[in-house]
Order: C-alpha cells, then structure tokens, then sequence
C-alpha cells in the first residue's frame, strides 16, 4: 500500500516517509476555493498557494506585486476547502527579505489568518537566518531554488538556471544550507535534470520540480498551466491534461448563440 492511499491527512512527516519508500509527491497550485475542493478530493499531496495568483489571477507580469494580505486571502478561500492535502503559501516579495524578524512576522500572519500549513521562500543562503528564525516558531518552511521568479530583474530572462558549472555547484552548496537550516522539503525551478537529481540524492528532504526533470521526489505545476486555461505559456517542461481555454471558450460561445436565438432559457428552465 502506498503512503499516499493509507494517509487522511498529509504532514510534512508523511512526505519524508514519501521520499524514503520512493513514491512520488505530487503537488499543484490552487488559488481558490472551488479549484482548491477539486484538487484535494482528486488526491494531491501538496497544494501551494503560489504567488503566482500574481500572474494567473490578477494578470500580473510578475510575481512582484502580490501582497501579504492578497496572498493570506488566496489561502485562507484554499484552507476552507481542503481535507487532505498539505497546504504550502509563498511568502510573497517584500515580505521576508528585509531581515529575519519581518520573515518571522510574514510568516506568523499567514499561518494565523489563513489556517495553511507551512510557507515557502525563494533564496539560498540570504535568506537562512529568515528559516531558522521561522522554525523557531514552528513554522515548517519549504525552500525554492534555481529560477526563483520574485528575482527576475536580477536574472533578466525565466530561462533555465545552473547551467553553467559556477552557478551549479552554488546551487548545491544553497541546496544543503537550506536543509542544514531545517527546510522540509525544497522546490528546484528550471534548472538541469542531472543537476536537480545529484541535489535530490544528496539531500534528505524531498526536492519537488518544475522543469527539473524525473530524478526528483515530486513535481509540480501550476494548475491553470496543466488544465489549459492558458494557451499562451508553452515552456518545454509543461504537459497540459486539458485544454480548458478552448472548451470554456466554445462552451461561452455556445452560451451566447442560446441567449441570442432566444433558445435560452426553455420552459423546463424557468419558474
Ligand atoms: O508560485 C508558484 O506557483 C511557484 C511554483 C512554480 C513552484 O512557486
């Protein structure tokens, strides 16, 4: 029997057990109540209630605006729908990078006004004063490293990171501080699969990708990318289980022709 069937409710303990029997995290964003429902009684482990709302919610370019509040509000609608899954929110940007104080404080607002479970941060070892200072709290943190999005005006492109040996070995030496410093478990973005698996291997906690290959301990996407409601994202790593832009915008149009010839509504749908 996998960890996955036997558990009612996953803990940051049962990914561990995940990891060391070898089975498979699955994780995926959610934003709202009603998607958040759906995606917990389908069965994922995680769901992270990214700051990537900023994009795919609010039609953002970045990440960057999203506040705390926004972000608090996104996960306590997640909260109320979710039984089983692990629930994660990103600390979102400007909210932990000013000092290890401001972290402790981000994080205790989204843990006490949403209910979720555990946060998750972008950085190496700039931000590990912030995760010890969390933890003190009892706060799980979740890292993220490789392309960290909230850092765009540094990188200047979302193409693959760590591909050069330089910014590779750096990525190992964050990858083990982040854990020394107490993370859970870590999400490594676009970088290398050999890369992400030597990381995976090396570390105890679980290595969650994106676009970081098949030798990690689970993946995840964002959920709007892999239902097809966006049919203008295309990177390589993405695999789409629906196209929903083209069936919600047949069903509207479908809608709209029904209202127009006055098929809409009969006389078994009105009072
Ligand atoms: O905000 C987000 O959706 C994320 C995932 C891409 C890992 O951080």
């Amino acid at each position: 029997m996998s960890v996955h069937k036997e558990v009612k409710k996953v803990t940051t303990h049962v990914l561990h057990e995940m990891k060391q029997k070898g089975e498979k995290i699955s994780m995926l964003t959610a934003y709202d109540y009603t998607m958040a429902k759906i995606v917990d009684h389908a069965g994922i482990d995680v769901i992270l209630v990214g700051d990537s709302a900023s994009n795919v919610m609010a039609g953002h370019e970045t990440t960057l605006p999203i506040t705390l509040d926004q972000m608090i509000y996104h996960a306590s609608s997640v909260v109320r729908a979710v039984d089983r899954a692990l629930i994660v929110v990103d600390l979102p940007f400007g909210s932990y990078q000013g000092n290890s104080k401001e972290a402790l404080n981000s994080a205790i607002k989204i843990m006490k006004e949403s209910g979720a479970h555990a946060v998750k941060l972008e950085g190496g070892r700039e931000v590990k004063e912030s995760i010890e200072r969390i933890l003190t709290a009892g706060i799980p943190v979740m890292g993220h490293l490789g392309l960290t999005p909230q850092s765009i005006y540094k990188f200047g492109t979302y193409n693959v990171r760590a591909k050069e040996e330089e910014e590779a070995q750096r990525l190992i030496e964050d990858a083990h501080i982040l854990e020394n410093a107490g993370c859970f478990a870590m999400v490594l973005e676009k970088i290398p699969a050999k890369l992400a698996e030597r990381v995976a291997k090396e570390l105890t906690i679980p290595i969650i990708g994106i676009g970081a290959g098949s030798g990690v301990d689970g993946q995840v996407l964002v959920f709007h990318d892999m239902v097809g409601l966006n049919n203008e994202f295309n990177p390589r790593f993405l695999r789409r289980y629906l196209n929903l832009y083209n069936e919600i915008t047949a069903a509207v149009g479908n809608y709209i022709r029904d209202v127009k010839s006055k098929d809409f509504p009969n006389d078994k749908e009105q009072y």
